[in-house]
């Protein structure tokens, strides 16, 4: 494993920027394969802003023209683990009624979060949601659902970067990696 740089020196890369581009890539063809009608991209704030500003460009080279909405989640964090209730901070402002989703997180981990925002979404009428996630986590899985498009299975560790956050810090960086206790 490589480390990040001397600023960031407490955390050691785990999936560097070339890595992610192209898994990032990859992802956006198998979901162009689909040929869903009039694809619209909700994207799960705040962890998954980067990875859905790179996705919506692949799926552009990729073909697609999506439209993008956001929804802000909280899963009532304490500390670095998830205690279990996933409540909407801000809804998005589009109607998904008869739309062709696709839900895109930074991190499957206990389900919780994704689970909620596809209930949620099928609730209101959508036609179909699929989910995409940048990191699968299997280790706490909670609730059974698996994300249909993934760039990485994780290793069971605390990660930051790539817009994924520890105390609102290091979402700016251009890798994902592990935060090193004690370094
Ligand atoms: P779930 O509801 O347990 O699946 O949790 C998923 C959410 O927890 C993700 O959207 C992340 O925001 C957050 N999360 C889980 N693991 C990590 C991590 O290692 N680093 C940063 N955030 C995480
Ligand atoms: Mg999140």
């Amino acid at each position: 494993m490589t480390t990040g740089t001397a600023r960031h020196d407490r955390i050691e890369t785990i999936f560097n920027p070339t890595q992610i581009a192209d898994r990032v890539n990859a992802l956006a063809f198998e979901i162009a394969a689909l040929q869903l009608d009039g694809l619209l991209v909700v994207a799960i704030l705040k962890g998954s802003f980067v990875f859905a500003a790179d996705l919506i460009r692949a799926l552009h080279v990729a073909g697609l023209a999506p439209e993008v909405e956001f929804m802000t989640l909280s899963s009532y964090r304490k500390g670095l683990t998830s205690s279990g209730q996933v409540h909407i901070v801000r809804d998005m402002e589009g109607d998904v009624r008869d739309r062709n989703v696709l839900l895109v997180d930074d991190i499957l981990e206990s389900g919780r979060t994704l689970a909620f925002a596809k209930d949620l979404l099928s609730a209101r009428g959508a036609k179909s949601v699929r989910t995409c996630v940048l990191l699968n986590k299997t280790v706490k899985r909670a609730v059974q659902i698996g994300a249909d498009f993934k760039a990485f299975d994780c290793p069971n560790v605390f990660v930051v970067g790539y817009g994924m956050d520890a105390g609102h810090r290091f979402r700016e960086l251009p890798f994902v990696g592990r935060l090193v206790q004690g370094a």
